[in-house]
């Protein structure tokens, strides 16, 4: 796949229908994700309101987290192959991925391959990471945390595939690796990370209620955004390292150029945004681009790919780390930091231990 830059919109709202995908690329995204589609929409019912917000406590128009309770898409299978074809056609150049989502059935995961690849979109990827709702149905996260069912799933689907396929992971998981590792084991060309965290977004003081309130009632949802970068960047770093080789894409809380590149730094290949873009809308990809040409020119960097996986050798254990303190004898930093010689003035001692 030869993508035009790395900024790939992911699968949610910003790819909800053939419209927005064609105006995301006429602004310049290199791929796009569709929203996830699957055989019978008939079965998908949204309620509204479906999305909260964690707001800074100093500007409340200040977004660090955001929940949502929305399920996969509500339009016709039919539909979406019309408009993954339409949009194909018009955009050759640009990467177009389905993402598609069935129950744990081979016939059902082969039917949804052969027709969705038949539009000739350049990759699938397989929503294995859904954290509410499907997962009821064991579909969505209920697969993705089960690595066997991993595994036989990304058989079924890259058997009958003809064009890359990508497993999208859930971070709802103790260690991230396995489902990748299965997923790889099973067939799949790539992985994708993060899917969103399960949360609750907060309580509701004066009636009680959780949020977002339906009827008097929620359900724990899925959790994006900037609040979530710290986690997905260290599920891709170590998802990079235990998949040397394997397509890597890399999501959760990127708004700005600098943080896409971190995940490009970790290992990531390409990089994707959702909540971003529904925050700040489309026109985001301009200073994404500019961002990481200015990155790329102060570093000396001439393609992409010479950063991916850079930072990657620096990470190791707590064990080395202490060694490696030891033996350049920087005993000062070692020593001056001991927990009885703190004096009380506590802000200011964090900070002398925070990293540059
Ligand atoms: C409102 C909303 C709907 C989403 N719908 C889907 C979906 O249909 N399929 C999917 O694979 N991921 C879905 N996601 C997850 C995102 O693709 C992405 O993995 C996650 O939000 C982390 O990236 P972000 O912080 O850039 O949003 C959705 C996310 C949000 C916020």
């Amino acid at each position: 796949m030869r993508f035009p830059n790395p900024f790939v919109l992911a699968s949610g709202p910003p790819g909800t229908n053939g419209k927005v995908i064609k105006r995301s690329f006429s602004l310049g995204w290199g791929g796009i994700v569709c929203k996830t589609i699957s055989l019978n929409n008939e079965l998908v019912t949204n309620v509204v309101p479906r999305y909260g917000k964690l707001t800074d406590r100093a500007d409340r128009k200040k977004v660090i987290g955001f929940q949502n309770i929305e399920l996969i898409s509500d339009r016709p299978f039919e539909l979406w192959l019309e408009e993954l074809a339409e949009c194909k056609a018009e955009f050759p150049d640009r990467m177009l991925i389905a993402s598609i989502m069935e129950e744990c059935h081979a016939d059902r995961w082969i039917e949804i391959v052969e027709r969705t690849q038949a539009t000739g979109v350049d990759a699938l990827e397989l929503n294995l990471s859904c954290p509410h709702g499907l997962p009821e149905r064991r579909m969505g996260a209920a697969m993705g945390q089960d690595p066997e069912m991993v595994e036989e799933v990304c058989g079924w689907a890259a058997g009958a595939a003809t064009i890359p396929v990508w497993a999208k992971m859930t971070p709802n998981i103790t260690d991230p690796t396995e489902p990748a590792l299965a997923a790889l084991k099973g067939g799949a060309d790539g992985i994708s990370a993060i899917n969103t965290i399960l949360c609750i977004i907060g309580i509701n003081l004066e009636t009680l209620q959780p949020m977002p309130t339906v009827e008097g009632h929620s359900e724990p949802g899925g959790y994006s955004g900037q609040a979530v970068r710290p986690i997905a960047l260290r599920q891709v770093m170590e998802i990079a390292r235990a998949c040397p080789g394997a397509s890597l894409s890399g999501m959760g809380g990127i708004e700005t150029a600098e943080d896409a590149v971190q995940f490009l730094l970790v290992g990531a290949h390409t990089v994707q945004i959702c909540t971003g873009a529904m925050l700040h809308g489309y026109e985001m990809i301009s200073d994404l681009c500019t961002g990481l040409e200015a990155f790329m020119e102060r570093h000396g960097f001439e393609t992409v790919a010479e950063l991916v996986g850079k930072s990657l050798p620096c990470f190791t254990t707590h064990a080395d780390l202490v060694e490696r303190q030891r033996a350049a004898r920087r005993e000062k930093a070692g020593t001056s930091n001991r927990d009885g010689m703190w004096k009380g003035d506590i802000a200011a001692e964090t900070d002398s231990l925070v990293t540059d």
